[in-house]
């Protein structure tokens, strides 16, 4: 006869019903999952009607996503699981520059642009220069390498917030690197701007308290072939929410100084006015030959 299972019986009965798994790993991330939710359940005495408002949270979660846009991702960013990813896969590299979170807005492709090209034509705002190297951690330049970068603008907008203000393509490049590994753009500096609230993870925010800012940035993915990607940022200097991100993404290293220069300071982009200037050496982990197949 089946017996009555007490709360400590049932979690064990249900991480026991994955045994036989045959995919080791599956299994236990299966197990784990099985006693950390358990935990909690028994540690905040769960009552029935929060278990509903929860499954109720997570329906209208998954209903929010659509083809552009995507609920989960969000939540798992401002419950910072997203970035303890990010951070416990970065430790198997840690010569390469630090990781950070894609985000949601990188959901079209970026138009090919010349190296030192406005990569935000449409933007008013503070103009900027943007330059560094593509390398391996020895010092070795990666030349022909894809830096794909996208950011906000002066308003805290990316183009695909602002149809009919900015064109698909504002504020997006994808570059390729020279001969010494050298990437070089001028844009403007993009503003700090809050992250989608108009969904559930909005009421997750508000219902807490939370504010829904990230610090301004502006986005990199850069790839060549036999290297491992990296999704990365730039964090502008002083930008106002560096020490509150609504997704936790900052990271120190990635914390950039926007110097001003004066009308008449050499650049590779050919500026004669004022702007100011930001550097970052992207420093890539080697992964093995690229496949011949
Ligand atoms: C972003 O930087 O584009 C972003 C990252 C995480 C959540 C929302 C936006
Ligand atoms: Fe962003």
């Amino acid at each position: 006869m089946a017996e009555d299972l007490n709360a400590d019986r049932l979690t064990e009965a249900v991480a026991d019903s994955f045994d036989d798994t045959a995919d080791p790993r599956l299994r236990q991330v299966l197990q784990s999952l099985t006693r950390h939710l358990h935990a909690f359940i028994n540690e905040v005495e769960l009552t029935y009607e929060e278990w509903e408002a929860g499954v109720d949270f997570l329906t209208r979660t998954g209903k929010t996503c659509t083809e552009t846009r995507q609920e989960f991702i969000l939540l798992s960013d401002v419950l910072g699981a997203s970035m303890l990813v990010e951070t416990l896969n970065d430790v198997h590299t840690p010569e390469a520059t630090a990781s950070t979170v894609l985000g949601p807005f990188h959901m079209i492709d970026s138009p090919r642009r010349g190296l030192g090209e406005h990569i935000s034509p449409q933007s008013a705002g503070q103009l900027c220069v943007v330059h560094g190297h593509v390398r391996d951690s020895r010092g070795a330049a990666i030349a022909a390498a894809l830096v794909d970068v996208w950011q906000a603008n002066a308003d805290g907008f990316y183009d695909v917030q602002q149809p009919g203000v900015q064109d698909e393509g504002n504020g997006r490049a994808l570059l390729t690197t020279d001969e010494s590994g050298r990437f070089y753009f001028q844009s403007v500096v993009p503003s700090y701007y809050p992250i989608p609230t108009d969904g559930p993870v909005g009421e997750l925010l508000s219902a807490t308290g939370r504010h829904e800012f990230r610090p301004a940035h502006i986005h990199f993915i850069v790839t060549a072939p036999g290297y491992r990607e990296l999704t990365t940022h730039i964090f502008v200097n002083d930008s106002k929410y560096m020490d509150s991100d609504a997704v936790f993404a900052v990271k120190e290293s990635l914390v950039r100084d926007f110097v001003a220069r004066p009308a008449g300071t050499p650049n590779p982009c050919g500026i004669s006015e004022g702007f100011v200037e930001a550097q970052i050496d992207l420093v890539l982990h080697y992964d093995g030959m690229e496949s011949t197949l």
